[in-house]
Protein backbone atom coordinates (compact mmCIF):
# COMPACT_ATOMS: atom_id res chain seq x y z
CA UNK A 1 0.00 0.00 0.00
CA UNK A 2 1.40 3.41 -0.86
CA UNK A 3 -1.25 6.18 0.32
CA UNK A 4 1.57 9.28 1.07
CA UNK A 5 -1.09 11.43 3.02
CA UNK A 6 -0.68 8.65 5.89
CA UNK A 7 2.92 8.82 6.25
CA UNK A 8 4.44 9.37 9.36
CA UNK A 9 0.88 10.86 10.70
CA UNK A 10 0.33 10.82 14.45
CA UNK A 11 -2.95 8.94 14.67
CA UNK A 12 -4.79 8.30 17.70
CA UNK A 13 -7.03 6.08 18.19
CA UNK A 14 -9.57 5.80 20.66
CA UNK A 15 -11.59 2.45 21.18
CA UNK A 16 -15.08 2.23 22.78
CA UNK A 17 -17.05 -1.00 24.13
CA UNK A 18 -18.96 -1.96 21.05
CA UNK A 19 -19.39 -5.56 19.25
CA UNK A 20 -17.91 -3.30 16.46
CA UNK A 21 -14.77 -3.18 18.17
CA UNK A 22 -13.43 -6.30 16.42
CA UNK A 23 -13.08 -4.00 13.19
CA UNK A 24 -10.82 -1.39 15.03
CA UNK A 25 -7.91 -4.19 14.66
CA UNK A 26 -8.51 -3.98 11.06
CA UNK A 27 -8.23 -0.77 11.02
CA UNK A 28 -5.16 0.24 12.78
CA UNK A 29 -3.64 -2.82 10.73
CA UNK A 30 -4.25 -0.87 7.42
CA UNK A 31 -3.27 2.50 8.76
CA UNK A 32 -0.13 1.41 10.41
CA UNK A 33 0.45 -0.20 7.01
CA UNK A 34 0.09 3.14 5.31
CA UNK A 35 3.19 4.22 7.18
CA UNK A 36 0.92 5.71 9.98
CA UNK A 37 2.16 5.71 13.63
CA UNK A 38 -1.40 4.75 15.44
CA UNK A 39 -1.36 4.88 19.46
CA UNK A 40 -4.52 3.55 20.75
CA UNK A 41 -6.44 4.76 23.56
CA UNK A 42 -9.21 1.24 24.80
CA UNK A 43 -12.03 2.10 27.65
CA UNK A 44 -12.57 -0.79 30.14
CA UNK A 45 -15.20 -1.88 27.72
CA UNK A 46 -13.61 -1.82 25.00
CA UNK A 47 -10.67 -4.17 26.84
CA UNK A 48 -13.91 -6.71 27.38
CA UNK A 49 -14.46 -7.06 23.67
CA UNK A 50 -10.83 -7.62 22.47
CA UNK A 51 -7.21 -7.84 23.93
CA UNK A 52 -5.31 -4.62 23.93
CA UNK A 53 -2.52 -7.09 22.90
CA UNK A 54 -3.78 -7.95 19.49
CA UNK A 55 -3.66 -3.90 18.79
CA UNK A 56 -0.30 -3.16 19.89
CA UNK A 57 0.81 -6.38 17.85
CA UNK A 58 -0.54 -4.56 14.41
CA UNK A 59 0.85 -1.22 15.59
CA UNK A 60 3.90 -2.34 17.14
CA UNK A 61 3.09 0.80 20.07
CA UNK A 62 1.96 0.88 23.07
CA UNK A 63 -1.80 0.68 24.04
CA UNK A 64 -3.06 3.08 26.64
CA UNK A 65 -5.75 2.76 28.91
CA UNK A 66 -5.23 3.52 32.49
CA UNK A 67 -5.52 7.23 33.61
CA UNK A 68 -2.67 7.63 35.58
CA UNK A 69 0.74 6.37 34.82
CA UNK A 70 4.01 6.95 36.86
CA UNK A 71 6.03 7.44 33.93
CA UNK A 72 4.25 9.92 32.40
CA UNK A 73 1.32 11.80 34.59
CA UNK A 74 -0.39 13.91 31.87
CA UNK A 75 -0.27 11.70 29.21
CA UNK A 76 -3.98 12.37 28.15
CA UNK A 77 -2.20 15.98 27.36
CA UNK A 78 0.78 14.70 25.42
CA UNK A 79 -1.28 12.31 23.29
CA UNK A 80 -3.82 15.03 22.31
CA UNK A 81 -1.41 17.48 21.81
CA UNK A 82 0.65 14.99 19.51
CA UNK A 83 -1.81 13.73 17.14
CA UNK A 84 -2.61 15.18 13.70
CA UNK A 85 -6.09 13.67 14.15
CA UNK A 86 -8.13 11.60 16.86
CA UNK A 87 -10.56 8.95 15.41
CA UNK A 88 -12.92 7.25 17.59
CA UNK A 89 -14.02 3.84 16.33
CA UNK A 90 -16.14 3.05 16.97
CA UNK A 91 -17.73 5.30 18.97
CA UNK A 92 -20.48 4.67 21.47
CA UNK A 93 -23.88 6.34 22.55
CA UNK A 94 -22.70 6.82 26.06
CA UNK A 95 -19.29 7.91 24.63
CA UNK A 96 -20.26 10.58 22.57
CA UNK A 97 -22.77 11.61 25.24
CA UNK A 98 -20.00 11.84 27.93
CA UNK A 99 -17.96 14.11 25.09
CA UNK A 100 -21.01 15.97 24.51
CA UNK A 101 -21.27 16.73 28.23
CA UNK A 102 -17.61 17.54 28.76
CA UNK A 103 -17.52 14.75 31.12
CA UNK A 104 -14.07 12.92 31.65
CA UNK A 105 -13.96 9.92 33.46
CA UNK A 106 -11.43 7.90 31.69
CA UNK A 107 -7.93 8.49 29.78
CA UNK A 108 -9.89 8.23 26.37
CA UNK A 109 -12.44 11.10 27.45
CA UNK A 110 -9.98 13.24 29.11
CA UNK A 111 -7.94 13.04 26.10
CA UNK A 112 -10.91 14.29 24.06
CA UNK A 113 -11.42 17.34 26.54
CA UNK A 114 -7.53 18.21 25.83
CA UNK A 115 -7.14 17.48 22.14
CA UNK A 116 -6.18 20.44 20.15
CA UNK A 117 -6.05 18.19 17.01
CA UNK A 118 -9.59 17.40 14.61
CA UNK A 119 -11.28 14.79 16.44
CA UNK A 120 -13.32 12.10 14.23
CA UNK A 121 -16.15 9.78 15.93
CA UNK A 122 -17.38 6.41 14.15
CA UNK A 123 -20.69 5.40 15.99
CA UNK A 124 -21.92 2.35 16.42
CA UNK A 125 -24.52 1.27 18.20
CA UNK A 126 -28.13 -0.27 17.82
CA UNK A 127 -30.85 1.87 15.64
CA UNK A 128 -32.88 2.52 18.70
CA UNK A 129 -30.05 4.34 20.57
CA UNK A 130 -28.79 5.98 17.46
CA UNK A 131 -32.07 7.40 16.29
CA UNK A 132 -32.89 8.64 20.11
CA UNK A 133 -33.39 12.19 20.39
CA UNK A 134 -30.67 12.51 23.02
CA UNK A 135 -27.97 10.95 20.90
CA UNK A 136 -29.24 12.88 18.29
CA UNK A 137 -28.69 16.13 20.23
CA UNK A 138 -25.07 14.89 21.34
CA UNK A 139 -24.47 14.30 17.68
CA UNK A 140 -25.74 17.53 16.73
CA UNK A 141 -23.83 19.73 19.47
CA UNK A 142 -20.73 18.07 19.02
CA UNK A 143 -20.68 18.81 15.45
CA UNK A 144 -21.78 22.10 15.90
CA UNK A 145 -18.69 22.10 18.14
CA UNK A 146 -16.29 21.19 14.98
CA UNK A 147 -16.49 17.28 15.55
CA UNK A 148 -16.21 15.47 12.48
CA UNK A 149 -18.57 12.03 12.21
CA UNK A 150 -18.04 9.22 9.92
CA UNK A 151 -21.17 6.81 9.30
CA UNK A 152 -22.75 5.17 10.50
CA UNK A 153 -24.04 3.02 8.31
CA UNK A 154 -27.29 1.26 7.53
CA UNK A 155 -27.30 -2.58 7.86
CA UNK A 156 -27.83 -5.70 9.97
CA UNK A 157 -26.54 -5.41 13.30
CA UNK A 158 -25.33 -8.03 16.36
CA UNK A 159 -28.84 -7.41 17.65
CA UNK A 160 -30.35 -8.85 14.42
CA UNK A 161 -32.19 -5.54 13.75
CA UNK A 162 -31.50 -3.96 10.71
CA UNK A 163 -31.29 -0.18 10.65
CA UNK A 164 -28.94 2.71 10.93
CA UNK A 165 -26.10 2.23 13.81
CA UNK A 166 -22.98 0.28 11.75
CA UNK A 167 -19.70 1.06 12.25
CA UNK A 168 -18.29 2.16 8.37
CA UNK A 169 -15.99 -0.95 7.08
CA UNK A 170 -12.24 -0.06 7.61
CA UNK A 171 -11.38 1.28 4.50
CA UNK A 172 -14.43 3.40 4.46
CA UNK A 173 -13.41 5.32 7.30
CA UNK A 174 -9.33 5.30 6.18
CA UNK A 175 -11.70 7.48 3.38
CA UNK A 176 -12.71 9.95 6.40
CA UNK A 177 -9.60 10.03 7.83
CA UNK A 178 -7.74 10.57 5.03
CA UNK A 179 -10.43 13.66 3.81
CA UNK A 180 -9.82 14.91 7.62
CA UNK A 181 -5.97 14.83 7.18
CA UNK A 182 -5.77 16.65 3.83
CA UNK A 183 -7.49 20.22 5.18
CA UNK A 184 -5.08 23.13 4.54
CA UNK A 185 -3.23 21.03 1.68
CA UNK A 186 -1.76 22.60 -1.53
CA UNK A 187 -5.28 22.35 -3.20
CA UNK A 188 -7.31 23.34 -0.79
CA UNK A 189 -10.63 25.72 -1.87
CA UNK A 190 -9.36 24.80 -5.37
CA UNK A 191 -11.82 23.64 -7.73
CA UNK A 192 -10.97 20.46 -9.85
CA UNK A 193 -12.74 18.22 -12.49
CA UNK A 194 -11.78 14.78 -13.01
CA UNK A 195 -13.61 12.63 -15.19
CA UNK A 196 -13.08 8.92 -15.55
CA UNK A 197 -14.61 5.86 -16.49
CA UNK A 198 -16.23 4.93 -20.02
CA UNK A 199 -19.40 5.83 -21.48
CA UNK A 200 -22.09 3.71 -22.40
CA UNK A 201 -23.97 4.51 -25.88
CA UNK A 202 -26.99 2.41 -26.05
CA UNK A 203 -28.00 1.01 -29.21
CA UNK A 204 -31.59 -0.21 -27.27
CA UNK A 205 -32.91 -0.88 -24.21
CA UNK A 206 -30.48 -4.09 -23.58
CA UNK A 207 -27.29 -3.18 -25.99
CA UNK A 208 -24.81 -1.25 -25.46
CA UNK A 209 -21.23 -0.12 -27.23
CA UNK A 210 -18.14 0.75 -24.11
CA UNK A 211 -14.94 0.36 -24.01
CA UNK A 212 -12.55 -1.35 -21.19
CA UNK A 213 -12.41 1.50 -19.01
CA UNK A 214 -11.63 0.31 -15.71
CA UNK A 215 -12.08 3.75 -13.73
CA UNK A 216 -9.18 3.31 -11.62
CA UNK A 217 -6.98 5.95 -12.87
CA UNK A 218 -9.47 8.66 -12.94
CA UNK A 219 -11.00 7.48 -9.58
CA UNK A 220 -7.16 8.07 -8.26
CA UNK A 221 -6.78 11.01 -10.15
CA UNK A 222 -9.58 12.19 -8.09
CA UNK A 223 -8.35 11.00 -4.41
CA UNK A 224 -4.91 12.17 -4.65
CA UNK A 225 -6.75 15.64 -5.66
CA UNK A 226 -8.84 15.22 -2.18
CA UNK A 227 -5.56 14.07 -0.24
CA UNK A 228 -4.21 17.64 -1.36
CA UNK A 229 -7.17 19.66 -0.13
CA UNK A 230 -9.21 20.31 -3.24
CA UNK A 231 -12.95 20.28 -3.69
CA UNK A 232 -13.57 17.73 -6.11
CA UNK A 233 -16.32 16.75 -8.67
CA UNK A 234 -15.78 13.20 -10.35
CA UNK A 235 -17.29 12.81 -13.12
CA UNK A 236 -18.04 9.15 -13.74
CA UNK A 237 -19.04 6.74 -16.30
CA UNK A 238 -20.16 3.52 -14.90
CA UNK A 239 -17.87 1.50 -12.98
CA UNK A 240 -17.33 -0.74 -9.79
CA UNK A 241 -15.70 1.63 -7.72
CA UNK A 242 -16.47 2.98 -4.57
CA UNK A 243 -16.70 7.29 -4.34
CA UNK A 244 -13.54 8.62 -3.26
CA UNK A 245 -14.85 10.03 0.52
CA UNK A 246 -15.25 13.96 0.09
CA UNK A 247 -15.72 14.08 -3.39
CA UNK A 248 -18.81 15.16 -5.06
CA UNK A 249 -19.91 12.27 -7.69
CA UNK A 250 -21.96 13.37 -11.15
CA UNK A 251 -23.18 9.75 -12.99
CA UNK A 252 -23.20 9.85 -16.30
CA UNK A 253 -23.56 7.61 -19.01
CA UNK A 254 -23.36 8.69 -22.58
CA UNK A 255 -20.86 10.97 -23.89
CA UNK A 256 -23.38 14.14 -24.69
CA UNK A 257 -24.12 13.56 -20.62
CA UNK A 258 -20.71 13.87 -19.40
CA UNK A 259 -20.09 16.70 -22.06
CA UNK A 260 -22.96 19.16 -20.53
CA UNK A 261 -21.92 18.10 -16.76
CA UNK A 262 -17.86 19.29 -17.45
CA UNK A 263 -18.91 22.00 -19.62
CA UNK A 264 -21.14 22.94 -16.72
CA UNK A 265 -18.49 22.09 -13.87
CA UNK A 266 -15.78 23.76 -15.75
CA UNK A 267 -17.29 27.60 -16.01
CA UNK A 268 -15.58 28.13 -12.33
CA UNK A 269 -12.82 25.58 -12.13
CA UNK A 270 -9.77 25.92 -11.63
CA UNK A 271 -8.21 22.65 -13.26
CA UNK A 272 -9.90 19.76 -15.51
CA UNK A 273 -8.41 16.17 -14.86
CA UNK A 274 -9.83 14.58 -18.35
CA UNK A 275 -9.36 10.58 -17.82
CA UNK A 276 -12.40 9.13 -18.55
CA UNK A 277 -12.53 7.02 -21.93
CA UNK A 278 -15.14 8.66 -23.93
CA UNK A 279 -16.81 6.71 -26.58
CA UNK A 280 -16.02 8.59 -30.33
CA UNK A 281 -19.38 7.21 -31.54
CA UNK A 282 -22.95 6.20 -30.85
CA UNK A 283 -25.26 4.42 -32.78
CA UNK A 284 -27.44 7.18 -35.30
CA UNK A 285 -30.37 5.74 -33.93
CA UNK A 286 -31.80 4.42 -30.61
CA UNK A 287 -33.95 1.49 -30.81
CA UNK A 288 -37.23 1.71 -28.63
CA UNK A 289 -37.80 -1.69 -28.54
CA UNK A 290 -34.93 -4.63 -28.51
CA UNK A 291 -33.73 -5.39 -32.28
CA UNK A 292 -34.13 -8.49 -33.15
CA UNK A 293 -31.95 -10.76 -34.49
CA UNK A 294 -34.15 -11.34 -37.97
CA UNK A 295 -34.61 -7.63 -38.19
CA UNK A 296 -30.48 -6.67 -37.93
CA UNK A 297 -29.56 -9.52 -40.35
CA UNK A 298 -32.33 -7.45 -42.81
CA UNK A 299 -30.49 -4.01 -42.92
CA UNK A 300 -27.21 -5.97 -43.04
CA UNK A 301 -25.31 -6.58 -40.44
CA UNK A 302 -23.78 -2.46 -40.56
CA UNK A 303 -24.36 -0.84 -37.30
CA UNK A 304 -24.70 2.93 -38.37
CA UNK A 305 -22.54 5.92 -36.19
CA UNK A 306 -22.56 9.51 -35.47
CA UNK A 307 -19.34 10.98 -34.15
CA UNK A 308 -19.68 12.05 -30.81
CA UNK A 309 -18.93 15.64 -29.11
CA UNK A 310 -14.93 15.90 -28.48
CA UNK A 311 -15.43 17.38 -24.96
CA UNK A 312 -11.73 18.43 -24.52
CA UNK A 313 -12.31 20.52 -27.50
CA UNK A 314 -15.49 22.23 -26.76
CA UNK A 315 -13.93 23.27 -23.28
CA UNK A 316 -10.85 24.72 -25.49
CA UNK A 317 -13.74 27.05 -27.20
CA UNK A 318 -15.50 27.64 -23.73
CA UNK A 319 -12.35 28.41 -22.44
CA UNK A 320 -11.78 30.70 -25.22
CA UNK A 321 -14.42 32.83 -23.99
CA UNK A 322 -14.26 32.00 -19.82
CA UNK A 323 -10.69 31.68 -19.00
CA UNK A 324 -11.97 28.32 -17.50
CA UNK A 325 -10.89 25.89 -16.36
CA UNK A 326 -6.78 27.27 -15.34
CA UNK A 327 -5.26 24.47 -15.66
CA UNK A 328 -6.05 21.39 -18.23
CA UNK A 329 -5.39 17.80 -18.27
CA UNK A 330 -5.69 15.17 -21.07
CA UNK A 331 -5.30 11.48 -21.53
CA UNK A 332 -3.72 9.96 -24.64
CA UNK A 333 -4.46 6.01 -24.59
CA UNK A 334 -2.36 4.60 -27.63
CA UNK A 335 -1.22 1.98 -28.56
CA UNK A 336 1.57 2.70 -31.21
CA UNK A 337 3.64 5.97 -31.76
CA UNK A 338 2.51 6.97 -28.47
CA UNK A 339 5.08 10.45 -28.97
CA UNK A 340 3.44 11.83 -32.22
CA UNK A 341 -0.28 10.83 -31.51
CA UNK A 342 0.50 12.81 -28.07
CA UNK A 343 1.92 15.82 -28.79
CA UNK A 344 -0.45 16.24 -31.74
CA UNK A 345 -3.31 15.95 -28.93
CA UNK A 346 -1.53 17.92 -26.81
CA UNK A 347 -1.56 21.10 -29.25
CA UNK A 348 -5.11 20.19 -31.05
CA UNK A 349 -7.21 19.96 -27.87
CA UNK A 350 -5.13 22.91 -26.12
CA UNK A 351 -4.47 21.38 -23.16
CA UNK A 352 -1.50 22.25 -20.92
CA UNK A 353 -0.67 18.42 -20.04
CA UNK A 354 -1.22 15.11 -22.00
CA UNK A 355 -0.30 12.02 -20.01
CA UNK A 356 0.09 9.54 -22.70
CA UNK A 357 -0.21 5.62 -21.83
CA UNK A 358 0.79 2.56 -23.08
CA UNK A 359 -2.58 0.82 -23.61
CA UNK A 360 -0.63 -2.36 -25.71
CA UNK A 361 1.04 -3.61 -23.24
CA UNK A 362 -0.03 -5.87 -20.28
CA UNK A 363 1.22 -3.99 -17.46
CA UNK A 364 -0.22 -0.58 -18.40
CA UNK A 365 -3.55 0.86 -19.43
CA UNK A 366 -6.95 -0.57 -18.93
CA UNK A 367 -8.26 -2.83 -16.07
CA UNK A 368 -5.10 -3.28 -14.28
CA UNK A 369 -3.59 -1.45 -11.34
CA UNK A 370 -0.67 0.35 -12.56
CA UNK A 371 0.06 2.23 -15.35
CA UNK A 372 3.14 3.86 -17.32
CA UNK A 373 3.08 7.55 -17.97
CA UNK A 374 4.85 9.67 -20.41
CA UNK A 375 4.16 13.29 -19.51
CA UNK A 376 4.43 16.39 -21.59
CA UNK A 377 3.79 19.31 -20.93
CA UNK A 378 2.47 22.79 -23.15
CA UNK A 379 5.95 24.27 -21.79
CA UNK A 380 8.20 21.55 -23.46
CA UNK A 381 8.66 19.65 -20.57
CA UNK A 382 8.52 16.02 -20.50
CA UNK A 383 8.40 13.27 -17.57
CA UNK A 384 9.00 9.68 -18.20
CA UNK A 385 7.55 8.12 -15.31
CA UNK A 386 8.21 4.38 -14.00
CA UNK A 387 5.73 1.47 -14.10
CA UNK A 388 4.20 1.95 -10.78
CA UNK A 389 0.38 2.17 -9.40
CA UNK A 390 -2.67 4.03 -10.58
CA UNK A 391 -2.20 5.59 -6.80
CA UNK A 392 1.15 6.72 -7.37
CA UNK A 393 1.14 7.77 -10.82
CA UNK A 394 -2.02 10.07 -9.36
CA UNK A 395 0.15 11.60 -7.05
CA UNK A 396 3.03 12.54 -9.41
CA UNK A 397 0.14 14.50 -11.76
CA UNK A 398 -1.30 16.24 -9.24
CA UNK A 399 2.39 17.24 -7.80
CA UNK A 400 2.79 18.95 -11.34
CA UNK A 401 -0.59 20.17 -11.13
CA UNK A 402 -0.06 21.75 -7.74
CA UNK A 403 3.06 23.47 -9.25
CA UNK A 404 1.32 24.73 -12.56
CA UNK A 405 -1.94 26.06 -11.02
CA UNK A 406 0.72 28.09 -8.76
CA UNK A 407 2.26 29.54 -11.90
CA UNK A 408 -0.79 30.50 -13.29
CA UNK A 409 -2.32 32.10 -10.60
CA UNK A 410 1.00 34.29 -8.93
O1 LIG B 1 -8.74 11.96 -29.16
P1 LIG B 1 -8.65 10.97 -28.04
O2 LIG B 1 -9.93 10.33 -27.71
O3 LIG B 1 -7.56 9.97 -28.17
O4 LIG B 1 -8.19 11.88 -26.82
C1 LIG B 1 -8.16 11.43 -25.52
C2 LIG B 1 -8.46 12.55 -24.57
O5 LIG B 1 -9.59 13.29 -25.03
C3 LIG B 1 -8.86 12.04 -23.20
O6 LIG B 1 -8.46 12.97 -22.22
C4 LIG B 1 -10.37 11.93 -23.33
O7 LIG B 1 -10.99 12.00 -22.06
C5 LIG B 1 -10.71 13.13 -24.19
N1 LIG B 1 -11.89 12.93 -25.06
C6 LIG B 1 -12.87 13.90 -25.07
N2 LIG B 1 -13.98 13.74 -25.85
C7 LIG B 1 -14.09 12.68 -26.68
C8 LIG B 1 -13.07 11.71 -26.71
C9 LIG B 1 -11.99 11.86 -25.88
O8 LIG B 1 -12.75 14.89 -24.33
N3 LIG B 1 -15.16 12.55 -27.44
Amino acid sequence: MDITIFQEKRILLGITGSIACYKSVDLASKLTQNGALVDVIMTEAASRFIAPLSLSSVTGREVYSDMWSLDDHIQHVNLGEGADIFVIAPSTAHTIAKIAHGLADNLLTITALAARCPILMAPAMDVGMYTNPATQANVATLKDRGLLFAGPAEGRMASGLVGLGRLLEPTELMGHIRRALSSGGPLKDKKIIVTAGPTQEALDPVRFLSNRSSGRQGYALAQAALDAGADVTLISGPVQLNSPVGARMIQVNTAVEMSDAVLKEVADADVLLMAAAVSDFRPAELGKQKIKKAQAFSGGLGLPLISNPDILEQVKTQKAKTGRPLVSLGFAAETENLMEYGREKLVRKALDFIAINDVGSADSGFSVDTNRIILIGSDGRLMNMPLQSKSAVAEDIIRVIVEALDLRIN
